[in-house]
């Protein structure tokens, strides 16, 4: 058997996509998911892409006794990486105290089970929002962090801030910051992908929806910034890819192959991509056209952000190697796959 990671919020997007390539790589997985932005048959579509049926307890990490008897139950838990948090930008800012509770008792809760357990690392799901709107670009990992635009961004940067003090205050574990760009796409066998609950709030889904006639049409939010084209600009980044990111930030970590204790790295492509240029290249790579228009600018909005992932590429010695094309033909196929599975 391979060395035991905890996954919280492996039945999520990013989670799930992390369990594949975590047991791809020889780890043994367990999953703690409270299912309330996922489903339970992520972890059939897990087990149908691996051949192995991850271990599964639905649970909610704000929970600590019930986080207590997981650690029990699976003893030997070697580290954890943990995605489950609450993520709506919009309904954070209506329901702000949700968003504090949820992302930040559980991690607490789990900084505080890993001595007890003898956990030797956690791998922390950041964002590439704690930059704010940077004012050097690409970004790197040495930009300041900007005040943030919404609770759940709040969150994210008490988050690192809590995992920080927690190391320096001599914890007996390690931690690697992870701050993703924008994750998209699904996995190439689109047994698992995104499932965004009611009408989604993020491009991708949004966009593919709109494609498969769910939505009438897609709304770009803004042509006036100050871009090559007016519309924003993000560094969209394949999920697989960044699914493997993790398993190379986890080997490092239990394996002790860095000198520090705790480390952030961007997780993006460190190319910059307009909404407009994105929803051509979708055209391009599928053929299948999307009704669009342009309306007024989001609140909130950073104009343009984009990494420059080469502390992550030398140190890590990993890289986003999906082109832009292939990453939204998977996405399409994910949105394909749901309708012909009747989910949507
Ligand atoms: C947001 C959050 C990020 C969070 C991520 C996942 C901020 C600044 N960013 O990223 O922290 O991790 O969601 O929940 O809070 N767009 C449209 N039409 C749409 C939807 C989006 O034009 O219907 C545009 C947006 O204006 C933006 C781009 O598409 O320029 C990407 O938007 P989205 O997918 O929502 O991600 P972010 O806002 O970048």
């Amino acid at each position: 058997m391979g060395k035991r990671i905890l996954i919280t919020g492996g039945a999520g997007y990013i989670g799930s996509h992390t369990a594949v390539e975590l047991q791809n790589a020889g780890y043994e997985v367990v999953i703690v998911d409270n299912l309330s932005n996922s489903n339970e048959n992520v972890i059939d579509g897990i087990t149908r892409i691996t051949g192995i049926r991850p271990a599964f307890e639905k649970l909610d990490c704000n929970d600590k006794e019930g986080m207590r008897a997981v650690f029990a139950k699976y003893p030997g838990i070697e580290g954890i990486i943990h995605f489950a948090a609450s993520k709506a930008v919009g309904e954070s800012v209506q329901k702000p105290l949700l968003y504090y509770r949820n992302n930040l008792v559980s991690l607490m809760n789990l900084l505080e089970l890993m001595p007890e357990f003898d956990v030797k690392g956690i791998v922390f799901s950041s964002s590439c929002t704690v930059y704010g709107q940077p004012d050097i670009l690409p970004v790197d990992e040495s930009a300041p962090i900007k005040p943030a635009l919404s609770p759940y961004g709040n969150t994210k940067q008490i988050c690192e801030e809590i995992v920080r003090d927690t190391i320096h205050a001599g914890a007996p574990f390690r931690a690697i910051l992870l701050r993703y760009f924008n994750p998209i796409g699904a996995h190439p066998s689109a047994e698992i992908g995104e499932l965004p609950l009611g009408v989604p709030q993020n491009l991708i889904p949004y966009l593919t929806q709109t494609a498969i006639g769910i939505r009438q049409e897609l709304s770009v939010f803004g042509n006036d910034y100050n871009t090559p084209d007016g519309s924003c600009i993000r560094d969209y980044i394949n999920v697989v890819d960044l699914a493997k990111a993790h398993v190379i930030a986890m080997g490092r970590m239990i394996e002790k192959k860095s000198e520090n204790n705790i480390e952030t790295f961007n997780l993006g492509t460190g190319r910059g991509v307009s909404v407009l240029e994105l929803i051509n290249s979708f055209e391009r790579a599928t053929g299948v056209k999307v009704p669009h228009k342009i309306v007024g600018r989001r609140e909130g909005d950073i104009e343009q952000v984009w990494a420059n992932p080469e502390y992550a590429n030398n140190v890590l010695g990993w890289k986003a190697v999906e082109t832009l094309d292939d990453t939204l033909a998977s996405a399409w196929k994910w949105q394909v796959r749901l309708r012909e599975k009747g989910i949507m």
